[in-house]
């Protein structure tokens, strides 16, 4: 999908279709014929949430969508929903080209940015397809442009284009997410992330070879049971100026998890294809920031493992030691996800961050914990994570935040290592996070469980794209852009 903005509605506007409230349709539809047409044809509409109705015109303006609830709207979750019976609409339209005048819906505390970004997100959701493994791939939506109406303070070449990235980013993340297993594996995650390569992205990684010698010994525990090789995948952005400290995000990118020789279940084990969410909403997210041209220095590491059982795989009892110098008993192998990304954290310390955010689907009792509404967010940090909340609360891809008190992290102790890798079954989700914390060294840091909100199971099954709307605000507020 294509976003452009515009600031000003045409006063003889000409289009396939047109997308707004009743109000704003009666003020834009000038034809008298096609004025009478529009009177006929809503004489019976509610304008309510929820309604919407599509009639076709005489005249300039072909086609109208007309959008319920306009008037009444009062909160963002109104607008979100204005925005998401647009969204719906729009990929059922038989045209290429849409005019959406949805700006004059009055909203308190929001300004014009908000709605066009609001609009564009729920678009994007809306037309995404993933059927690229399909031998008869379905119809696809036709519309491959909307034009926003836009009053905004900042630039509309700017706004725009973080549109445009969002919807690059999210499409990324969810096609690697849905991308099976078999195919997606640590490789094509290095294959996909060399893809953002340009001049002022540089894209490296650690072989198992140096992940042995830079001493990864939890990475390694994880990786060994797997014949295709492990990778840690780093992505270098230099938007900003050479002397700014750059910002972190690192992913959990397994690309299969079995659960090891803790072997998982198998009732809905092919979901677990998904545990690399993590790793594909970091990579969505870098690639949004690199699209919009944020005024940043980002760099993302991905630790991309397959956790399988084998002759090889570790056993539960099995002591590593982690990169950090840090001994780990493994009491279970399934619990992997912490893992590798312990090593991985202790790496991107190497690269001076100002802050680090971690995005993993990390354990089953965040989903006890928060369902699929709210991603679990922990950090060291009470600044960044306010501003990690806020845009949860600003992009509707929300998050809520746990404690990683030391009562928690107690639950960690080992008899025979520095820590054990799990913590009893109480709290899974928190101590999971205290276990990360025990390697970021008091850098300004925050954890993102996404097992609950990264993907859909049931009818729905596919990967959501979250958290990139909240991981590019984020960093998108911090750009000043
Ligand atoms: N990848 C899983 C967590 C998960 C489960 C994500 C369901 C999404 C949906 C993770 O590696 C895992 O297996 N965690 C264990 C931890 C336990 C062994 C302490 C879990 O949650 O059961
Ligand atoms: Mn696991
Ligand atoms: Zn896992």
């Amino acid at each position: 999908m294509k976003y452009t903005l515009t600031t000003s509605i045409p006063d003889k506007l000409s289009t396939p279709c047109l997308v707004t409230t009743l109000a704003q349709a009666k003020r834009l539809i000038k034809d008298a014929q096609a004025k009478k047409a529009l009177r006929l044809a809503t004489s019976d509409f509610e304008d309510k949430a929820d309604q919407k109705l599509l009639i076709n015109l005489p005249g300039p303006i072909a086609r109208l969508a007309l959008i319920g609830g306009g008037a009444a709207a009062k909160t963002r979750k109104d607008y979100r929903n204005i925005a998401q019976a647009a969204a719906a609409m729009v990929q059922t339209l038989p045209v290429r080209q849409v005019f959406i005048a949805l700006d004059q819906v009055s909203i308190r505390g929001t300004r014009s940015e908000w709605k066009a970004q609001t609009l564009a997100q729920a678009i994007s959701l809306a037309m995404y397809r993933y059927d690229s493994h399909k031998s008869k791939p379905a119809k696809r939506p036709q519309v491959t442009g909307a034009r926003v109406v836009y009053t905004g303070k900042t630039t509309a070449a700017k706004t725009a284009a973080c549109m445009n990235a969002l919807d690059a980013g999210l499409a990324l993340s969810r096609d690697l997410g849905n991308e099976p297993p078999n195919v997606c594996n640590p490789t094509y995650l290095l294959q996909q992330a060399r893809k953002l390569r340009s001049a002022k992205v540089k894209v490296s990684n650690l072989t198992e070879k140096r992940m042995e010698e830079l001493g990864m010994g939890a990475f390694m525990a994880v990786s060994r049971g797997s014949d295709t090789p492990g990778q840690m995948i780093i992505i270098e952005y230099n938007g900003g100026k050479k002397s700014e400290a750059p910002y972190a995000l690192v992913g959990k990118g397994i690309t299969f998890d079995t659960g090891g020789i803790s072997l998982k279940p198998p009732g809905a084990m092919d979901e677990m294809k998904f545990d690399m969410c993590g790793a594909a909403t970091v990579m969505g997210a870098t690639k949004a920031v690199i699209e919009a041209k944020l005024p940043i220095n980002l760099v993302t590491i991905v630790a991309a493992a397959e956790n399988m059982p084998s002759g090889n795989a570790t056993r539960p009892a099995d002591i590593v030691t982690t990169a950090s110098g840090q001994t780990v008993e493994i009491l279970n192998t399934d619990a992997e996800g912490r893992l590798v990304l312990c090593d991985a954290l202790t790496h991107v310390q190497k690269f001076k961050p100002r802050a680090i955010v971690d995005v993993a689907t990390l354990t089953g009792a965040c989903i006890v914990a928060l369902g699929s509404t709210a991603s679990a967010l922990y950090s060291n940090s009470d600044d960044l994570a306010g501003a990690l909340l806020d845009s949860g609360e600003e992009t509707g891809d929300r998050a809520w935040r746990m404690p990683l008190w030391e009562e928690y992290h107690s639950q960690l102790k080992s008899n025979f290592a520095d820590m054990a890798n799990i913590g009893g079954r109480e709290a899974g989700s928190v101590t999971a996070a205290c276990f990360l914390e025990k390697f970021v060294n008091g850098v300004d840091w925050a954890h993102l469980d996404v097992a609950g909100s990264a993907f859909f199971g049931g009818a729905r099954k596919g990967a959501s794209g979250r958290p990139v709307p909240l991981l590019f605000d984020y960093l998108r507020q911090q750009s000043g852009v």
